[in-house]
């Protein structure tokens, strides 16, 4: 499963892809209003650091308006993929770039009917919210198995982009659904390392180690 990450925080993006972890970045409007920077700029900071898509949200709801912020946002680098909403008219635009060659990333994804329409217009990726169907007593995680089990039925390319991730057990059963990928605040990424016998064992280690009065170094 490829880990994209959601922040516009370039410093937090620098340190996971340091790392290895970062095949991808996602943003939206909040994000970009969180980081206090300009979309342009930052945007194609990201993309420069990052060589995976990187995902950038149009603001208009208008299918004409939507292409023109999209080829605009798209002009920025090679690797980013235009985030459209999952409306009729996010449909249009989304059939319209992908045809000119453009990754859209169709967002705001609450159903495996949406998603279903987002493949067959031509997206790279689906972005189904997991934490706030959790939110309102839904099953975020049944949207991902369903859009699976669609995608897988009739061959769709689109790739599954699991969104609105907020825990780790959220990653786990993306990856044992099979999603294709899973963006997470990189809060959630970093705490995919911890567990608490990790710790207490690194500590029964570390006072054993200091009876036996030894260096390594
Ligand atoms: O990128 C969109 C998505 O991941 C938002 O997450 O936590 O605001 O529902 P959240």
């Amino acid at each position: 499963m490829k880990f994209f990450v959601d922040t516009a925080d370039i410093a937090a993006i620098a340190e996971l892809n340091d790392l290895g972890m970062v095949d991808g970045v996602t943003t939206n409007p909040s994000l970009i209003l969180k980081s206090g920077r300009d979309i342009l700029e930052v945007t194609r900071e990201i993309a420069e650091l990052v060589d995976g898509p990187v995902s950038a949200e149009v603001v208009a709801l208008e299918a004409d308006a939507m292409i023109a912020e999209g080829r605009k946002l798209a002009a920025i680098a090679p690797n980013i993929a235009v985030k459209l909403p999952l409306t009729w008219d996010g449909l249009k635009a989304c059939k319209v770039l992908s045809g000119d060659g453009f990754m859209v990333n169709v967002t705001l994804c609450f159903s495996a009917n949406q998603a279903l329409l987002a493949a067959k217009a031509g997206a790279s990726f689906i972005s189904p919210f997991i934490g706030r169907l959790d939110d309102i007593n839904l099953d975020g995680m049944e949207l991902i198995e369903d859009i699976r089990i669609i995608y897988d039925n009739y061959g769709f390319e689109t790739e599954i982009l699991a969104a609105s991730i907020r825990t780790v057990n959220h990653v786990l059963d993306c990856a044992r659904i099979g999603a294709d990928v899973m963006t997470a605040p990189p809060e959630v990424i970093k705490k995919l390392a911890s567990h608490p016998l990790t710790d207490a064992g690194l500590a029964t280690f570390l006072k054993d180690w200091e009876k036996t009065g030894q260096k390594i170094l």
